[in-house]
């Protein structure tokens, strides 16, 4: 088989990864990819929001399969294209990547759908989001309705910030049509927890949960990032728990799938707080996580394209899905600087240095002549699998160390508990 992978950072490497050991495919092709992608794949140089380009190389290429690893893509409506033209993609159709593409959409599916999550108001006006205020205490949190690179999420303590968040989103539009509506929502307090399943219409199937570390410095503090790194499994997320989200989360949203007709045959990201009142869904995203990805997929034992083919064909529940019983932790090493401006071309060396079973994923770099460079905000995602917690944040760390490029900044205390 030929498989194509859409983008080009770390969660797109821990998928070329996996896929590069299923004995089902010959070729892979990564359009942009990365350097690291480079290495088990031919990158293509298409970016990933010209659906049309993706579209036109997949058939020429006669690609049997698709897999897409951005929501911009799926948000623009590739399942669609590419359903139009007979060609195999897994990932949900444009109607029902709105449940990432717009919290509205999504908070209105969930409560259609009686998913327990924080109460929320919308607003399209500055006066009008100034009213429903009113009606919540403080923390607040105010969310752009639409996609924002991870940036669209404000907590606000008090009523000047969250004046200030509701100005820049309504009025000044730092998110363009991103900001046209804002959701007001409840600050939900408890541990988040992050769940990505295996959706084909008829069933939905969790894979192994994880916890990721949103903010840019140790302790939670510092802004939000894309996330600095991931451990799996998630010891919060016990059995019970599991059955909980199952039965109060996971069912209901199929259910929703189901009766609003949405194609989905894909991958969705549940974001939950567990609170005191039990599991609640922060959001929805309709793909792998970024760099979630990097700590489940390397827990999987069954063959990830065996699964895509059964999730084409609605055969899920027939399909047998394997995990060992690893723990497994990625540190994400960043650019200084990240979230906001960093430099980028400084030289990383050390990556042979490394473990042999120690997996580097590549994000954000590229090649400058024979060396590989610094090119984005998240550079390196540093993964090991071991037997316990202990040994694998020992072992992630020793590797840490060994890889070097100048404002190499990472967490120390990724899995720490
Ligand atoms: P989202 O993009 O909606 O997942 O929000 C990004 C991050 O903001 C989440 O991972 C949480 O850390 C935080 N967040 C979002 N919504 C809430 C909420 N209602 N209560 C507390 N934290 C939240
Ligand atoms: N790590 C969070 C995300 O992929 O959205």
């Amino acid at each position: 088989m030929k498989v194509f992978i859409v983008g080009g950072g770390g969660r797109e490497h821990a998928i070329a990864w996996k896929i590069k050991r299923s004995p089902l495919v010959k070729e892979i092709y990564c359009a942009p990819g990365n350097p690291g992608i480079g290495e088990i794949a031919e990158c293509v140089d298409i970016a990933v929001e010209d659906v049309e380009k993706l579209v036109d190389f997949s058939r020429e290429m006669s690609i049997d399969l698709t897999i897409v690893g951005p929501e911009i893509p799926l948000v623009a409506g590739i399942v669609d294209r590419f359903q139009e033209e007979g060609l195999n993609i897994i990932g949900p159709s444009k109607e029902a990547a709105q449940l990432e593409g717009s919290k509205a959409f999504s908070k209105e599916f969930m409560d259609k759908y009686n998913i327990p999550t924080a109460l929320y108001d919308e607003a399209t006006s500055y006066e009008e989001a100034k009213d429903a205020l009113g009606k919540h205490n403080f923390p607040v949190v105010i969310k752009a309705d639409g996609l924002a690179a991870g940036k669209g999420v404000f907590i606000c303590e008090d009523q000047q910030e969250a004046e200030k968040a509701l100005g820049e989103i309504l009025i000044e539009e730092i998110f363009g049509v991103s900001g046209h509506k804002v959701i007001i929502e409840e600050f939900l307090e408890g541990t988040e927890t992050s769940v990505l399943c295996f959706v084909d219409g008829q069933s939905i199937i969790p894979m192994v949960s994880s916890q990721d570390h949103k903010r840019i410095y140790d302790g939670d503090e510092g802004p939000n990032t894309g996330g600095m790194g991931t451990y799996s499994p998630n010891y919060i997320y016990t059995e019970e728990m599991a059955e909980e989200v199952d039965k109060s989360i996971l069912q209901p949203t199929l259910r929703g799938i189901q009766q609003e007709n949405m194609d989905y045959k894909g991958i969705l990201f549940v974001g939950l707080m567990i609170t005191q009142e039990g599991p609640k869904v922060l959001e929805y995203n309709v793909r792998f996580g970024d760099p979630e990805t990097q700590v489940v997929l390397p827990r999987l034992e069954t063959d990830l394209v065996a699964i895509f083919l059964a999730m084409l064909k609605e055969d899920l529940t027939n399909t047998e899905i394997k995990w060992n019983e690893k723990t497994a932790i990625c540190v994400v090493l960043a650019s200084e600087g990240y979230p906001g401006n960093y430099p980028k071309g400084r030289e990383i060396t050390g990556l042979s240095d490394v473990d042999k079973d120690t997996i580097v994923f590549h994000a954000g770099t590229t090649l400058e002549g024979e060396g590989l460079v610094t090119a984005g905000g998240r550079v390196l995602g540093v993964t090991v699998l071991a037997e316990d917690i202990d040994t694998a944040r020992r072992l992630v760390y020793e590797n840490v160390e060994k890889i070097r490029f100048k404002g190499k900044t990472y967490r120390t205390d990724i899995a720490a508990g």
